[in-house]
C-alpha cells in the first residue's frame, strides 16, 4: 500500500474524529466480502446475469409471482445465510465507541444489524418479514421461504388464504419506505458521511450524499460523487476499516 493509502487513511480518521455527527451510507460493495455478489461490478454483478427491471421488479412479481420466486429465492437464501465481515463489524464498534451516529444502507442483507449496529436505516427494506399483497398482513420471511421450498409457489397468505406474499424489500417501481424519509431527515444533522461500497447510481438514495457537507468515499470503482469527496479510497472496505481501526487504536481513541 503506497504512501497515498496511509495518508488517505489518516485523513479519514481525522475527518471521523473531528465530525460532530458522522454517518455512513453503504451499498452492496460492503457485503461482497461476505460472499454476496453486488449488482454492477463488471463480471460478477447480479445485473449482468438477470435484468432486474424484467425479473425482480414489482411488475414482474405481479405478472408472474412463481417466476419471481424461482429467480429470486436462491439470491434471497444466499443473502440470508451470509455473515458480517470486518467492515460491518468495525462500523458497529465505531458506533459503540460514539464515533458513528448511524448507517443508511441500501442492502437488504441485515448484516449491519447482525454485526451489532443499532441505528440502521434500511432504505431498500430487509428480508426478515413478508406481507400479503391482498390483505396486507405481515408474516415472517422464513414462512415464505418454507412455503416455496415445500413446493407452494407462489406463496399464499395464511390469513386470507388468497393473497400472494411479497418480501418487504423495495423492488423497482415500489414507493420508498418510511426508513428512507427517516434517513433523509437524520442526514440533515450529518456533517461527515462515509460512502462505502456503492456505485451511487440508483435514485433517490443517490441524492442523499449531495446534502452532506463533507464526504469520504471508500469504493473500488469510481462514483459520480468522487470529485465532491474530501478523500476517495479505491480499496476493499474490509481492509480499509480494519486498517482504520488500527489507526484509531494507535491514537488511543479505541
Ligand atoms: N469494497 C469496496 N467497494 C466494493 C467492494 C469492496 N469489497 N466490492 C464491490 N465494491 C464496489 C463496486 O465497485 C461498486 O461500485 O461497490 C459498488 C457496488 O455498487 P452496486 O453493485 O451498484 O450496488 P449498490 O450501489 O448498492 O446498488 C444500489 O441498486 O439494484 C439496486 O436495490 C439495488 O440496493 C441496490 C441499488
Amino acid at each position: 500500500m503506497g504512501e497515498g493509502y496511509q495518508e488517505k487513511l489518516r485523513r479519514l480518521a481525522e475527518l471521523l474524529l473531528s465530525a460532530n455527527y458522522p454517518m455512513a451510507l453503504t451499498g452492496a460493495g460492503i457485503s461482497t466480502e461476505s460472499g454476496i455478489p453486488d449488482f454492477r461490478s463488471p463480471g460478477t454483478g447480479l445485473w449482468e446475469k438477470i435484468d432486474p427491471f424484467k425479473e425482480l421488479s414489482r411488475s414482474a412479481l405481479m405478472r408472474n409471482p412463481a417466476r419471481f420466486y424461482e429467480i429470486g429465492l436462491p439470491r434471497f437464501r444466499q443473502i440470508r445465510s451470509a455473515e458480517p465481515n470486518p467492515a460491518h463489524l468495525v462500523l458497529a464498534e465505531l458506533e459503540a465507541h460514539g464515533y458513528l451516529k448511524g448507517i443508511v444502507t441500501q442492502n437488504i442483507d441485515g448484516l449491519h444489524i447482525k454485526a451489532g449496529s443499532k441505528n440502521v436505516f434500511e432504505v431498500h427494506g430487509h428480508l426478515r418479514t413478508c406481507s400479503c399483497m391482498r390483505c396486507g398482513k405481515e408474516d415472517s420471511f422464513d414462512f415464505l421461504v418454507d412455503l416455496v421450498e415445500s413446493g407452494v409457489n407462489p406463496p399464499l397468505c395464511r390469513f386470507c388464504q388468497e393473497g400472494v406474499l411479497r418480501p418487504n424489500v423495495v423492488l423497482f417501481h415500489d414507493p420508498m419506505p418510511r426508513a428512507f424519509y427517516d434517513a433523509a431527515e437524520t442526514l440533515q444533522y450529518c456533517d461527515f458521511l462515509m460512502v462505502i461500497g456503492s456505485s451511487l447510481q440508483v435514485y433517490p438514495v443517490a441524492y442523499l450524499p449531495a446534502r452532506v457537507e463533507k464526504l469520504a468515499i471508500i469504493n473500488i470503482s469510481p462514483t459520480p460523487y468522487d470529485s465532491k469527496a474530501l478523500v476517495v479510497i479505491r480499496e476493499k472496505a474490509g481492509k480499509v476499516f480494519s486498517d482504520l481501526w488500527e489507526v484509531l487504536r494507535q491514537k488511543g481513541k479505541v
